[in-house]
């Protein structure tokens, strides 16, 4: 039966009674009982491996949530989404950011365009705007202005193939509505070398137009307003409210709202990255990407990498209530990558609702937190350890170093094995409780061959799929937002009460009163 809730699936109880079952079972006991354990619960394509035997589970575990994945119709939703059915049902939108990697049909139309050529055009106008900025000597300097799915995954990007960076032109971030972001920026600027990419889907997001304006002003202070059709280039969903601002419509780049934000570095939102870096490794990306969409859709489920990811969460979100999930890259480029990721799972899977409006008496999406390997392991992992919460965690290696200090990547890696290690076995102590570590705490091993355009592709995709699959399993809208919207319509308010002071009244005494703090003369 279609639609049904989680809970209401024979599949899903049958999970909760074998998990009961397993209770009392520690998994160094499975590794003492199996050593091929590791290989029966391992899995990868050519370039990323994953090992997923560090996990409260046995052979019958999987079976049953592959149960539960069949019977909540996974490979039907799956093939629903790629061939550009309405999955977004509050917004009655499709969600074909795997358009954006080629992986759909050639004929695929959405609202009568064909998909298909509108790629192929848009990936053509961003070659030649790439062309045109990495001219040599045309600008010194990139500035990437925007908020959310709009910064995040390019910034994330820029930052993990950065050393595909040849030169000049350099790329900078800013996001925040705080000046601290912009006015620092613009002092190390000139302003004949700077060219400004306003990335916003919408166009109507108060920190991006802030920031826009802002950057505008400064722009034709010092070069005269004339200056803006060489200086500024708009990737949106609204034209008309980028040459609104000025911008000339041959650097304005269309978006489309099949594009979920959090699914928009594949789109023209990567601009800036290829201008940085080099279209072709924009193309590499896209090509790593589509890897992961051709297994997502051929593996079997058995074997499908982002369905034993999302089926692992799952398990222990709905049946043992882990509440967290971190994720550790033992890798420094991919230091903002747990800050995309949070977007993408929590804004994706941070439903309360059924697709059908029902509300829900199961918890959805985890918190997602994390940071660096080896850096935490002197912050937070104390309570992965022996905290009283168990934090299933995700460990992201890269077996090639890409530095000039390949010596230090043997510590690094032996670093994240032994923390699995001790999560997985902990250790007793009878005598002295204090140093008893519990253990039978769950992780993944993830190895990336490189990271490089391509390796990296694959490894967005592969979490993107995986926050799809578990949004299936909740039965959720996973490509909506509207949690976010109240505040910003608040924010708006209270923005023109500060703007215009006889109008405080209408909020609550909270805000009535730190307004008086924060606007008192002193
Ligand atoms: O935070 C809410 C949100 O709507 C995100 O979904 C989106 O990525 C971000 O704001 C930025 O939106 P826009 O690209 O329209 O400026």
């Amino acid at each position: 039966m279609p639609n049904r809730l989680l809970t209401e699936h024979a599949e899903f109880k049958a999970l909760q009674a074998h998990r009961d079952s397993l209770r009392a079972l520690h998994m160094k006991d499975l590794f003492a009982q199996d050593p091929q354990r590791a290989e029966k619960f391992s899995n990868g394509i050519p370039g990323l491996h994953i090992d997923y035997s560090r996990h409260r589970i046995t052979g019958e575990t999987m079976d049953l949530l592959m149960n539960l994945a069949r019977a909540c119709d996974v490979e039907g939703w799956r093939d629903k989404m790629f061939s550009g059915y309405p999955v977004n049902t509050t917004e009655n939108r499709a969600a074909l950011h795997v358009a954006l990697r080629r992986s759909v049909r050639e004929n695929l139309t959405v609202d009568g365009e064909n998909i298909t050529d509108y790629v192929d055009r848009v990936l053509d106008q961003m070659k030649k705007l790439c062309a045109g900025i990495r001219k040599p000597r045309k600008f010194s300097d990139i500035v990437n202005i925007g908020i959310g799915g709009s910064d995040l995954g390019t910034r994330m990007v820029h930052r993990a193939i950065q050393h595909y960076s040849d030169g000049p032109p350099y790329l900078h971030f800013v996001s925040n509505v705080d000046g601290a972001a912009l006015a620092p920026l613009l002092k190390t600027l000139q302003p004949h070398k700077t060219l400004f990419v306003i990335s916003s889907k919408t166009f109507t997001t108060m920190e991006t137009l802030a920031n826009a304006e802002s950057a505008r002003d400064w722009l034709s202070f010092h070069l005269g307003e004339k200056a803006i059709d060489d200086h500024f280039i708009a990737i949106t969903e609204s034209e008309s409210k980028a040459l609104a601002l000025g911008i000339k419509p041959e650097n304005i780049l269309p978006l489309r709202d099949w594009i979920g934000g959090r699914m928009s570095i594949w789109s023209a939102i990567g601009l800036p990255i290829a201008a940085s870096i080099g279209y072709k490794y924009f193309e590499e990306l896209l090509r790593g990407g589509q890897a992961m969409d051709r297994h997502f859709c051929e593996a079997p489920l058995e074997k499908n990498l982002p369905v034993i990811m999302a089926l692992l969460g799952i398990w222990y979100r709905n049946c043992w209530d882990m509440r967290a999930h971190a994720v550790l890259p033992y890798a420094e480029d991919l230091t903002m990558f747990t800050a995309w990721l949070q977007q993408l799972d929590m804004e994706s899977n941070g439903k309360r609702v059924s697709r059908d409006g029902r509300e829900l008496d199961y918890p959805t999406g985890p918190i997602i937190f994390g940071e660096l390997g080896t850096d935490v392991q002197h912050a937070f992992f104390q309570l992965l350890h022996q905290g009283s919460d168990v934090i299933p965690c995700d460990f992201i290696l890269v077996k090639k170093p890409e530095h000039a200090l390949p010596e230090h990547h043997a510590k690094l890696h032996a670093n994240a094995l032994a923390q699995a290690q001790a999560l997985m076995e902990g250790q007793a102590d009878k005598e002295r409780p204090w140093r008893a570590m519990p253990g039978n705490r769950p992780s993944s091993t993830l190895v990336l061959n490189e990271l490089d355009p391509y390796h990296l592709g694959m490894l967005l995709a592969l979490y993107e799929h995986k926050v799809f699959v578990q949004g299936i399993l909740w039965n959720i809208n996973s490509f909506d937002q509207w949690g976010v919207e109240l505040g910003k319509t608040l924010a708006k308010d209270i923005l023109q009460a500060v703007e215009n002071k006889e109008k405080i009244k209408g909020f609550d005494s909270s805000v009535t009163g730190l307004l008086r703090i924060l606007q008192a003369k002193s």
